[in-house]
């Protein structure tokens, strides 16, 4: 099977940091077919392979020695329904975004709080996405992928996933072992909006304010998800305006001895609940209280905007962007001693 590859391929307009790097070459596919022909292709150069979504989730500190395969497979419909029960199928190449507001304009509940991420369905898995109180485990109940491994595809549960905060065996034990092709998530009719994520609620209010729906008129799923874009609009930088790839580091998760003892020092820090004998700290909160919001390194920054997100003003390369990260977790590590993990794949 002939595949179309482009050689020295430059990926800055893959990658929403908008940082230079080149791959070795760079393939697209339109059905998931030619996945396993195009993971050939690079096991035989004896190259690594990176699967590129929108280049939202990951960090080229450099070119790329590898190549790298785009999944461009389209579909997304309704394929079973149940006792108000939904499953529908969405193949790899779907943008997510389209797909929250496809389904919740079917008045599909599932999805509605996760409007607005970008990327492809592909990656969602990877660090299991989430936002505004949800997570993609919550609703993926099984998808679709080349095992490199096995050399054959295979079809895995959700929780044959293992997933977890931003993390899933794709990212951990099982990296750059699956390529993933499509998903199956399970969403429902009859669902109730989950509001309690803070300015959600709020958010949906002015919303129907401004749009003089009845306070008695029950919430949709399509609200919901546009309460949430807009909220998200508000507080996070866009990439089309300042390359980013959201929150640069994970919140970190510490014993609960240790989180009472750091409340003690900084009564402020916000704190969430996590995995029984563990909380999840804010490193929002903890990375402005070090006094990095705004600060710029050359054209590598912290977002003013949000202190958990690391911009590139124009011209920072990868590598400027990484040392920012290290400069950052480490004052985090001196006043707090907690180790901040980045979120996005580093290469
Ligand atoms: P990429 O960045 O292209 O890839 C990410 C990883 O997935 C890479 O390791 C890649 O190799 C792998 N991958 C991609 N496709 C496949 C596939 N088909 N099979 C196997 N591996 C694959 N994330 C959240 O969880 N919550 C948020 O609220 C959120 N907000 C964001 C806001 C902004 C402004 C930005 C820029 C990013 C945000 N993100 C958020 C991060 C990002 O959008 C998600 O992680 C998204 O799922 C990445 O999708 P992508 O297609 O861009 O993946
Ligand atoms: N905060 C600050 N300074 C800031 C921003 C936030 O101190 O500049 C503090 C505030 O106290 C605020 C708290 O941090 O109340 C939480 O902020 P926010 O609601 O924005 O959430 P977050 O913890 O910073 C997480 C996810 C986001 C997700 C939102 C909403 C992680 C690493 N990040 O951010 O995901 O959209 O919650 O659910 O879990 C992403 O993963 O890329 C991402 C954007």
């Amino acid at each position: 099977m002939l595949l179309p590859i482009t050689y020295n391929a430059s990926l800055k307009d893959l990658n929403t940091f908008g940082v230079p790097s080149e791959a070795w070459a760079l393939v697209s596919v339109e059905r998931w077919l030619q996945v396993a022909h195009a993971v050939a292709l690079a096991e035989d150069a004896n190259r690594p392979l990176l699967i590129l979504g929108e280049g939202s989730n990951l960090l080229f500190r450099g070119d790329y020695p590898g190549l790298v395969l785009r999944i461009h497979n389209q579909g997304c419909q309704i394929v079973d329904e149940r006792d108000g029960q939904v499953k529908i199928r969405v193949a790899a190449g779907e943008r997510w975004h389209a797909v929250v507001m496809w389904a919740a304009s079917e008045g599909l509940w599932g999805i509605e709080n996760l409007a607005l991420i970008p990327g492809m369905m592909g990656a969602a898995p990877m660090q299991n996405i989430g936002a505004y109180g949800a997570e993609l485990a919550q609703v993926l109940t099984q998808l679709n992928c080349y095992d490199r491994a096995q050399k054959r595809w295979r079809t895995l549960t959700g929780e044959a996933c293992r997933f977890g905060y931003r993390t899933s065996r794709f990212r951990e034990a099982d990296a750059e072992r699956f390529v993933i092709t499509e998903c199956v998530l399970t969403l429902t009719r009859d669902g109730e909006p989950n509001l309690s994520y803070p300015g959600v609620q709020a958010e949906l209010e002015l919303l129907r304010q401004r749009a003089g729906t009845g306070a008695d008129a029950s919430v949709t799923p399509l609200e919901v998800a546009r309460a949430v874009s807009s909220l998200r609009r508000k507080k996070l930088p866009s990439p089309e305006v300042v390359g980013n790839a959201g929150s640069f580091f994970k919140n970190p998760i510490v014993t609960e001895a240790h989180c009472e003892s750091l409340k003690t020092d900084h009564p402020e820090l916000p704190t969430y609940p996590a995995e029984p004998g563990h909380k999840k700290l804010s490193a929002a909160w903890m990375i402005e209280a070090c006094g990095w919001r705004g600060k710029r390194r050359g054209d590598a920054g912290v977002s003013e905007r949000h202190s958990l997100v690391l911009v590139n003003h124009g011209e920072a390369t990868g590598q400027q962007i990484w040392h920012l990260a290290q400069e950052v977790a480490r004052s985090v590590h001196d006043t707090f001693g907690v180790n901040l993990e980045p979120e996005p794949q580093l290469l």
